[in-house]
């Protein structure tokens, strides 16, 4: 296992460091340049690491921009006041943008970086679970519209991802188990040790929070998303996996207004219901399905029941992976070994959300 993980993209590599503290991280990289840098971050976490931003703010060529919490913030209102503010204060081509945050952050910090004059520099510094494992990694930047989330929005790539792994001492319990979600995912799509090292080690995370475990996972995690993204930047097949369990997840978020549930959250279920459909009608054997669904089993939900079918349907169908009557579903052969199905139907989709 290493501290650092190389993300191959060309001339547009980048490396995700292990670091010990993120300000340390930001004061060596704008010590090094003359040019005006932003430091994106939101008021909860300014609050929780006061010290550490103010001896940021301290030195002479960062500012500090704290957006809202929460996805309204993810809007073109935000972008432009980002980047008039970086224009008010002679923000240049050699400018650097910190993005210290969740995935929130990350993204907004990411898109405006890529369009201010064309391009400048962006460096994110995860502060979530999420955002370390996943939203980080892979250049996806971007804001919503009205009638839709990450609906605009560019590839393009960090310089680094720097994890401060401390961030995760103040994060609320339920963010962590909602974003065990996606390494949960990572185990079934890509890679079965990631899968038995967290079914082995599931009840002292969630009793304990052990940090030792959870940096085991995030380096395993980054290394399969690193690979993903490195084969396929422009997420054509195989960036696609990564999508297990999207399908249902994301049309489970829309039916309850994005309000009930976490991502993560939603997630587990859209697995639950990808899992039934991977043994039911693809080759997920019977003993892996049962200890796939021990594992998910072990996490406290929110529950979630769907009554109203066309409501939900609908939600299906606007994916963006549609095709015609079917749906580009990802299915597991196998825990760790998963494959793009075209042929699951909305009517199996249906029947896969009786195990709910
Ligand atoms: N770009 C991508 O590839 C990608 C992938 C997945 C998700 N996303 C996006 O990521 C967003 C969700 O990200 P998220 O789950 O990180 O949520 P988030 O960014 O909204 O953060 C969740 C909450 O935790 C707070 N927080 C952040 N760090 C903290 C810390 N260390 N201690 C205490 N509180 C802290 C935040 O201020 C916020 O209130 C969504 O907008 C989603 O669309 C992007």
């Amino acid at each position: 296992m290493t501290n650092s993980i190389k993300v191959d993209l060309g001339l547009d590599s980048y490396k995700i460091n292990m670091i010990d503290s993120f300000a340390g991280s930001i004061s060596n990289i704008a010590s090094a340049t003359e040019s005006q840098c932003m430091l994106i971050s939101q008021e909860n976490i300014y609050k929780l690491y006061k010290n550490k931003f103010d001896l940021l703010s301290r030195l002479p060529n960062v500012s500090i921009y704290l957006i809202d919490d929460g996805e309204q913030t993810k809007s073109f209102e935000t972008i432009t006041q980002i980047t008039n503010k970086m224009a008010s204060e002679h923000f240049d081509r050699s400018s650097i943008v910190f993005a210290v945050g969740g995935g929130v952050v990350g993204d907004i910090a990411g898109f405006a970086a890529s369009i201010y004059m064309r391009g400048v520099d962006y460096i994110q510094y995860p502060s979530t679970l999420l955002a370390m494992i996943d939203s980080s990694i892979g250049g996806k930047t971007g804001i919503n519209l009205r009638s839709g989330k990450n609906l605009v929005g560019r590839i393009y790539q960090p310089k680094a991802v720097e994890i401060d792994i401390n961030f995760l001492s103040t994060l609320p319990s339920r963010q962590i188990n909602a974003a065990l979600a996606e390494a949960v995912k990572y185990g079934f799509i890509y890679d079965k040790q990631l899968f038995e090292l967290i079914a082995s080690s599931i009840d002292d995370i969630l009793k304990s929070r052990s940090i030792k475990i959870l940096e085991k996972i995030i380096i395993q995690c980054c290394e399969i998303k690193s690979d993903v993204v490195s084969e396929d930047v422009n997420e054509h097949e195989l960036r696609m996996i990564l999508n297990f369990g999207h399908t249902v997840g994301h049309a489970i978020e829309g039916y309850y207004d994005y309000k009930k549930l976490l991502h993560g959250e939603a997630i587990f279920y859209g697995m639950k219901c990808a899992l039934y459909l991977s043994n039911k009608y693809g080759n997920l054997s019977n003993d892996e399905y049962n200890e796939s669904l021990d594992l998910l089993s072990k996490f406290d939900l929110p529950s979630v029941r769907i009554k109203d079918y066309d409501k939900f349907m609908n939600y299906i169908k606007s994916d963006k992976k549609i095709r015609a009557s079917n749906v580009k579903f990802i299915l597991l052969d196998e825990i760790g070994k998963s494959q793009i199905n075209d042929n699951i139907s909305f009517e199996q989709i249906k029947e896969s959300l009786k195990v709910l």
